[in-house]
């Protein structure tokens, strides 16, 4: 089992010494070497890196094949799942009837779905493609009408913005184990960056460097022209704020309105602010809800919310779409697209590679501790076999990121 799901380099390692993707596998794998008949699976990839998640969802596919294993998965990554699925079992909520069918049925009405079959639709394509492989049989006819079209390119990478924060030559060890391998970076305003890369690959531990929690062993790093590690919190916060991988860490207080005021009070500003922000991230969420009872999604918003109360010039988030449905996802897509107008920068480490063809104009790689890519969204990612997004696996050697610029050439074509 530790073969099957890559675990066999950290076997010795305590939990608590392992990256976020590391710990989804361990658990992954728990379950597995009891060889249940049913495995029920909660968004068993989320925090996978894409790759990872391929040969997890291979693997499983495997056992059904094998074994007569059924495996009973609840995700959101429709663009992940879809094809390894035989069955779909749709659950609108607000008590809406469930919708139950084959993989085929349900995809031709819900109004959920991965990139690949809203291309379809929007192409006219029957019966849907449910992967990339069917659809890019499907695609020649397509991208023959969108030769004349060129992808309308977000803002490429910013390099004119002030600069918000630098690496340079940065390293960090977690107990002689080098994480960060001589990281130069630069961050700006008004940029959105995504960084990328394995389970392991560092990115955690250079978001916790960028806000002091991890200390280099050797090179410099400055945010705001200050160095993370020696300056106060309440300092720091005005420069630079983190939503973590698991937003639960930064809420302590028993309600959402407790947990604003204090909010407002560690930022030192009236009060008011951060529960307005709140509203305008998420309306209408009770005062008085706990945050253990708030929805993933709403969890997620009140620590942006909370972080960005502080009006820091760089916010930094870790996953911030895991576990969220995608009404909430495009919430928060149009509040990090209206956060780097307004000239913050945002800076998230994500394994969504739909999310980074939406709303990051630069990406940056990160193997092994050091960075390995870093451009132009477009630059990086449409030659890549691992963080391409579907459309543009389907439409390559085109370089199309979303079903959104697809229509939208072929609008301004009719
Ligand atoms: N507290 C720790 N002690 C020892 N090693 C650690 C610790 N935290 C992380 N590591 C190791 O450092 C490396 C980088 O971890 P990090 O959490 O930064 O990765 P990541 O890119 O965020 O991964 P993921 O995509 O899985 O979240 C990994 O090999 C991880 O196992
Ligand atoms: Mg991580």
């Amino acid at each position: 089992t530790l073969d099957v799901l890559g675990l066999s380099a950290v076997r010795q390692r305590p939990l608590a010494a392992l990256s976020g993707g590391e710990q989804q596998r361990v658990a992954i794998g728990s379950v597995l070497t009891t060889h249940p008949r049913v495995l029920v699976l909660d968004e068993p990839t989320s925090a996978l890196d894409p790759q990872a998640a391929e040969e997890v969802l291979a693997t499983l596919t495997r056992l059904v094949h094998d074994l007569g294993l059924t495996v009973v998965l609840a995700e959101h990554r429709l663009e992940r799942v879809v094809q390894y699925a035989d069955r779909i079992v749709l659950v609108p909520g607000d008590g809406e009837p469930v919708v139950a069918g084959t993989t085929e049925e349900v995809m031709a009405t819900s109004p959920l779905a991965p990139p690949v079959v809203e291309l379809g639709r929007l192409a006219g394509w029957s019966p849907l493609p449910l992967s990339v492989r069917d659809a890019r049989r499907r695609a020649s006819v397509l991208r023959e009408r969108l030769v004349p079209h060129r992808p309308t390119q977000k803002a490429a990478a910013a390099t004119s913005g002030t600069p918000l924060a630098q690496l340079r030559a940065v390293v960090v060890s977690y107990r002689g184990i080098a994480a960060l391998r001589g990281v130069d970076l630069t961050l700006r305003a008004g940029e959105v960056v995504a960084l990328m890369g394995r389970n392991g690959a560092g990115k955690s531990t250079l978001l916790s460097a960028l806000v002091g929690l991890v200390t280099p062993a050797s090179g410099r790093i400055t945010v705001g022209g200050q160095v993370p590690a020696d300056t106060g919190v309440r300092t720091l916060m005005r420069s630079v704020g983190l939503v973590p991988q698991e937003p639960g860490d930064l809420l302590y207080a028993d309600s959402v309105a407790a947990e604003c005021r204090l909010a407002d009070e560690d930022a030192g500003v009236p009060s008011g602010n951060c529960r307005a922000l709140f509203e305008r991230l998420a309306p209408a969420v009770p005062d008085d809800r706990h945050p253990r009872d708030l929805s993933e999604g709403q969890r997620l918003t009140l620590a942006l919310a909370i972080v960005l109360t502080a009006r820091p010039s760089l916010i930094l988030l870790d996953e911030p779409t895991r576990g969220l449905d995608y009404g909430a996802k495009r919430r928060l897509i149009s509040a990090l697209r209206s956060l780097a107008a307004e000239g913050l920068g945002v800076f998230l480490a994500t394994h969504d590679v739909e999310l980074v063809a939406e709303v990051s104009n630069r990406v940056v790689v990160l193997g092994d501790g050091e960075i390995v890519a870093d451009g132009a969204t477009a630059d990086v990612v449409v030659a890549s076999p691992a963080f391409a997004p579907q459309v543009a696996k389907v439409l390559a050697p085109q370089r199309w990121l979303t079903v959104a610029d697809v229509a939208t050439a072929l609008e301004t074509a009719s």
